[in-house]
C-alpha cells in the first residue's frame, strides 16, 4: 500500500484520477463486495424483495475494483418490475435497482433492511428510503433521496448504464 502510495504521488494522481477511486462509469460491472474472485454478478445473483447486496462497480477492461472511495459502494436490490414507480423502473435492469449505500443525511452506511416494509433504513438517526420508488425519503432527517445508479444487462451481467443520478454523499444535500 505505501509503495502504490508513493507511485501515485510520484506520478502525480489526484484522487479523482485513481480508477479506483471515481465513481461508477457506465459499462462497468459489478462485484459483490468481498469477492476476491470479481465475478461479475447477474440479476438472479440478487434475491428477489429480500434485501440488498451490497456490490462495487468494476472496470470490465482491467478489473479494477472501484473500491477505493467508500462514496462509491452501492445496494442492489431486485423486486418484480411491476412493483417499482415507473421512474424507478427505467433505470432497472430485469426488475434490479442500485443506490449509493451513503446516507444523505450524515453519510452514515445505510445498514439495514426493513423487510415487511421492503424499505431500507439508516440506524444513525432512522432515515427510511423506499427504493422501489426512487429511494425517496419516508422518514427521518434525510434531506434527499438516495442517488440512484442506472443499470442495463449486457452479456447476462448487471452494466452501469449512466452514472449516479445525483451527486453521492451528504455535503451538498
Ligand atoms: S446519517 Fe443516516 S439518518 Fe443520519
Amino acid at each position: 500500500m505505501v509503495l502504490l502510495s508513493a507511485l501515485g504521488v510520484s506520478l502525480g494522481l489526484a484522487p479523482q484520477d485513481d480508477p479506483a477511486a471515481v465513481r461508477p462509469k457506465p459499462g462497468d460491472l459489478l462485484i459483490k463486495v468481498g469477492d476476491a474472485g470479481k465475478t461479475p454478478l447477474t440479476p438472479n445473483d440478487i434475491p428477489l424483495a429480500a434485501g440488498y447486496t451490497a456490490a462495487w462497480a468494476m472496470d470490465p477492461a482491467d478489473k479494477t475494483v472501484r473500491s477505493g472511495s467508500r462514496l462509491n459502494q452501492v445496494l442492489l436490490l431486485r423486486f418484480d418490475p411491476a412493483a417499482l414507480a415507473a421512474d424507478t423502473r427505467a433505470r432497472a435492469a430485469d426488475g434490479v435497482v442500485a443506490y449509493t449505500s451513503i446516507c444523505t443525511h450524515n453519510g452514515c452506511d445505510i445498514d439495514q433492511w426493513l423487510a415487511r416494509e421492503q424499505q431500507l433504513f439508516c440506524s444513525c438517526h432512522e432515515s427510511i428510503f423506499d427504493p422501489r420508488d426512487g429511494a425517496k425519503v419516508i422518514d427521518g432527517p434525510a434531506p434527499r433521496a438516495l442517488p440512484a445508479l442506472p443499470l442495463t444487462i449486457a452479456g447476462g451481467t448487471l452494466v452501469v448504464a449512466k452514472p449516479f443520478t445525483t451527486p453521492v454523499g451528504y455535503e451538498r444535500g
